[in-house]
């Protein structure tokens, strides 16, 4: 029997994650929004450029969690972008009641799911379905690494003027300004950046990562990057329907490593087809780990401006 993946949110994120798994053939997916028509239309389009594509799933969308029943992997993606005048705190309210209603409906359905949630402030998002769910942790993941990754990647790339193919890049922390891009585990061909680019020009690069998102709001004007965070959930399903053991930067709920507990941070994590299968740990130096550690306070003050509810649930 073919796996399914349900995804919550129908609108960019959500419909072009649809697109990547049903293209790649992964999984039969399941497109879910409120908005009537708009998961309906978007996924019998989808259907239909699957016989071009001569790939055999199924792809369904809903305004009800009913046809996500026995779901491999639920993708979180619905909630608000942030709005001109809204504060980080009213995003996070707002999106902790639509993620801890998603996480609600959908667990009822597929109680061994493995979670992978998108919806930003993404850590703290990781926590309210975590909350929520009463999952383990195996089974909650955020996803935000993989993508911060790519842009890394691609900057080095540009940079270097080498293969995409020949570019390791690694980013940890949260995912916001306080990121932590490493360079020194940043590679080409095997070769860390430190030996072939200047400090300057690094520390550009590790700038324009950290910003990343918001280079791209700021070009879009109404709305974020899509393209991008579709395709880096897409490497995460795949690593666990699949289970493929592959080491990915994702956000994790840590349990003492890295000196960090009961928090959602991105490392590197093995994923297979449990989930999490292990937080893969590294050296850091001194400096590394007080960005880390910087990176962490930033993530546990919005957990801790979490709504009550939610964290009761
Ligand atoms: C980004 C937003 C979507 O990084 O978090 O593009």
């Amino acid at each position: 029997m073919r796996k399914k993946v349900s995804i919550v949110g129908a609108g960019n994120v959500g419909a072009t994650t649809a697109h990547w798994l049903a293209s790649k053939g992964l999984a039969d997916v399941v497109l879910v929004d409120v908005i009537e028509g708009i998961p309906q239309g978007k996924a019998l389009d989808l259907q239909e450029a699957l016989p071009v594509e001569g790939v055999d799933v199924r792809v369904l969308g809903a305004n009800d969690y009913s046809p996500t029943a026995g779901s491999d992997i639920v993708v979180i993606t619905a909630g608000f972008p942030r709005k001109p005048g809204m504060s980080r705190d009213d995003l996070l309210k707002a999106n902790a009641e639509i993620v801890g209603d998603a996480t609600r409906n959908a667990v009822k359905l597929s109680p061994n799911a493995i979670l992978i949630i998108v919806t930003n402030p993404l850590d703290a998002m990781c926590e309210v379905a975590r909350r929520t769910s009463g999952f383990p942790r195996e089974r909650v993941l955020g996803m935000a690494g993989v993508l911060d990754s790519a842009r890394f990647c691609t900057f080095i790339a540009e940079e270097l003027n080498v293969s995409v193919d020949n570019v390791h890049a690694f980013v940890l922390g949260g995912h916001g300004d306080q990121m932590v891009p490493l360079p020194r585990y940043s590679t080409v061909a095997g070769v860390p950046i430190t030996e072939l680019l200047d400090e300057a020009t690094i520390e550009r690069l590790v700038k324009r990562t950290a910003n990343g998102g918001a280079e791209i709001v700021n070009l879009l004007k109404a709305g974020s990057a899509y393209y991008a965070p579709a395709r880096s959930i897409a490497e995460m399903v795949d690593a666990i329907l699949n289970d493929r053991h592959k080491v990915l930067p994702c956000a994790v709920y840590l349990q003492g490593e890295y000196g960090l507990r009961d928090l959602f941070i991105g490392v590197p994590a093995k994923l297979g087809a449990g989930g999490l299968e292990k937080v893969i740990q590294i050296k850091l130096t001194a400096d590394e780990q007080a960005a880390l550690a910087k990176s962490a306070d930033a993530v546990k003050a919005l957990v801790d401006a979490l709504p009550q509810p939610a964290a009761a649930g």
